[in-house]
């Protein structure tokens, strides 16, 4: 394991029963608080992606809108906000996925990704990867290539990974 991994595993807070009984909540806003370990992950990512010409970074809105930007502005990508529905002003195309705890929708502003783009997915967190899924089906959806969905935390309980359906997924570290 790269030594940068466990000062990042160290920073993150566990919080149980957030939002709802039963559920650990993955806190990475204290892993934020310290620029060395927030850094590291993102050079960790950095470093994967640099050579792979990844025209755009997608960002899953709220927390993937913290690791994808300074991903895309070091490898000289685009960033495209994936959000949720009734923000965006544009015209917009539109996935509903079931979440963890809940039903939700992304959306993402038709012509902001080209068809032919190679595109690489970004997020905090993987549970049951159903997020991942939608943001996946709109960047497909126009025509561009997913070359990885990256995240900093999988819950492997969850088997988020296996709805991939064989994408390939990299991640940080896992969580129980
Ligand atoms: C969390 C997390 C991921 C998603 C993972 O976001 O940040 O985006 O859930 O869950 P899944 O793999 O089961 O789909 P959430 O929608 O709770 O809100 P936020 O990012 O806006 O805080
Ligand atoms: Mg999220």
């Amino acid at each position: 394991e790269d030594p940068r991994i466990q000062g990042i595993r160290t920073r993150i807070r566990v919080v149980p029963n957030f939002p709802k009984p039963g559920i650990m909540f993955q806190d990475i806003t204290t892993l934020l608080l310290d620029p060395n370990a927030f850094k590291n992950a993102v050079d960790l990512f950095v470093e994967r992606y640099k050579k792979e010409n990844i025209s755009v970074v997608a960002g899953v809105e709220a927390r993937g809108f913290i690791f994808g930007p300074p991903i895309a502005l070091a490898i000289g990508a685009k960033f495209v906000p994936l959000r949720k529905p009734g923000k965006l002003p544009g015209e917009v195309i539109s996935e509903e996925y079931v979440l963890e705890y809940g039903k939700d929708c992304l959306q993402m502003h038709i012509g902001a990704v080209e068809p032919g783009e190679r595109a690489l997915v970004v997020d905090d967190l993987i549970a049951t990867g159903g997020t991942l899924c939608a943001a996946m089906k709109l960047l497909e959806r126009v025509g561009a290539e997913v070359i990885e969905c990256a995240c900093v935390i999988e819950l492997p309980e969850l088997k988020g990974r296996e709805r991939l359906e064989g994408k390939p997924l990299f991640t940080l570290l896992e969580s129980l």
